[in-house]
């Protein structure tokens, strides 16, 4: 299924997520949920998209023939919609999957490079997460230095691994994990840093947690665990619910919202294949995520509001002048 959540700044883009649901109701509300996120993600990241997501809710994850003439089927589902939805890669689904989809639409971003699309956004993801923090940084201890910094990374996949580089890089000091305990002790190691349990990282004592991971992770219980000054990673929908922006501020920590330290990924897929942007011009604008933190964060101040609620203000101030643009 596919939602579209808004157009009023352009059509809704965001990716196919293919997953297993335990009930039909469950896959539409994600399918709600994340095209909300997507429009409130482009509005933030100044793109000239609105908001979108669809979800393939399939009872084992797909793959051969099946892949292939589901992803088809699906194809000529965005057809359908006649630009109304681009889509993209999601969880589950990867390039050479956009590239079975471009065949019926040409509505698709994220197809592999020889078919003209622009490559893995991972790298450009961990590049907006690694100035969202920097950011963050400043914002909590007057210096975005990372250097001697504590960053919990939870998630050592294709974001979380490029972002302990980084880090490293700058002379943090790094705690990793993932379900997948070879690959947090391969990341933590590359990068210097220790590889940790994945409840240990929820209760970490450092600077920053980095959920790079899945969603729904920052619940009430979870926060009351949390021992940092700051969260700042690429998953998307990290609060449970709405109120635990609240109950984060309550607990004097600084989030910096997912989907505004998160937009590295469709700055680099809109910016290289639809706006014409070169590499350069998207660096600069992955950069520009930490001056939109910073305006966030004094949003958040100057309102007396979460941090949630000052970028979902500003979001909304941005659609509401495209609206009437
Ligand atoms: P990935 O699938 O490459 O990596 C995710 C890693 O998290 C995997 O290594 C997995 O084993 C691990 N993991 C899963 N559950 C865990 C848990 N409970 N505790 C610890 N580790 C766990 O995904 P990728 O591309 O690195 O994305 C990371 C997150 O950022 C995802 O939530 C994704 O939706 C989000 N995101 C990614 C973008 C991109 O450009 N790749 C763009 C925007 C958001």
């Amino acid at each position: 299924m596919v939602g579209v959540h808004s157009t009023v700044l352009g059509p809704g883009l965001g990716g196919t997520r293919m997953k297993v649901y335990e009930r039909p109701d469950a896959a539409v509300q994600d399918v709600l949920r994340l095209s909300r996120a997507m429009t409130f993600k482009n509005a933030m990241a100044r793109l000239p998209f609105g908001g979108g997501k669809a979800v393939l809710a399939v009872p084992s994850i797909a793959s051969g023939d099946d892949r292939r003439g589901l992803l088809e089927r699906y194809g000529d589902l965005v057809r359908s919609l006649r630009g109304a939805y681009v889509t993209a890669c999601d969880m589950n689904t990867h390039e050479h999957d956009m590239d079975v989809i471009v065949t019926r639409t040409e509505h698709v971003m994220g197809t592999t490079v020889d078919r003209g699309g622009s490559g893995t956004s991972a790298p450009d993801t961990a590049l907006g997460v690694y100035h969202g923090i920097r950011a963050a940084l400043r914002h909590a201890f007057g210096s975005e230095d990372p250097s001697g910094r504590t960053v919990a990374i939870q998630g050592a996949g294709a974001v979380g691994s490029r972002l302990a580089h980084l880090l490293a890089a700058d002379g943090a000091v790094l705690q990793v994990a993932d379900v997948d305990a070879t690959r947090a002790a391969g990341v933590a190691a590359a990068a210097g840093g220790t590889a940790v349990g994945t409840d240990e990282i929820m209760r970490a004592r450092c600077d920053v947690l980095a959920p790079c991971a899945t969603g729904g992770i920052l619940d009430a219980d979870a926060i009351a665990a949390l021992r940092c000054a700051v969260v700042a990673g690429a998953a998307n929908n990290q609060l449970a619910t709405d109120e635990d922006g609240e109950r984060l501020r309550e607990a004097g920590i600084l989030y910096a919202p997912d989907y505004v330290v998160n937009a590295g990924g469709v700055l680099h897929l809109a910016g290289l294949e639809r706006l014409g942007w070169t590499e350069d011009e998207v660096r600069a604008r992955i950069e520009g995520i930490g001056a939109t933190l910073a305006e966030v964060f004094e949003r958040a101040e100057a309102d007396g509001v979460a941090t949630s609620t000052a970028a979902d203000r500003i979001a909304m101030d941005r659609l509401t002048a495209g609206a009437t643009a």
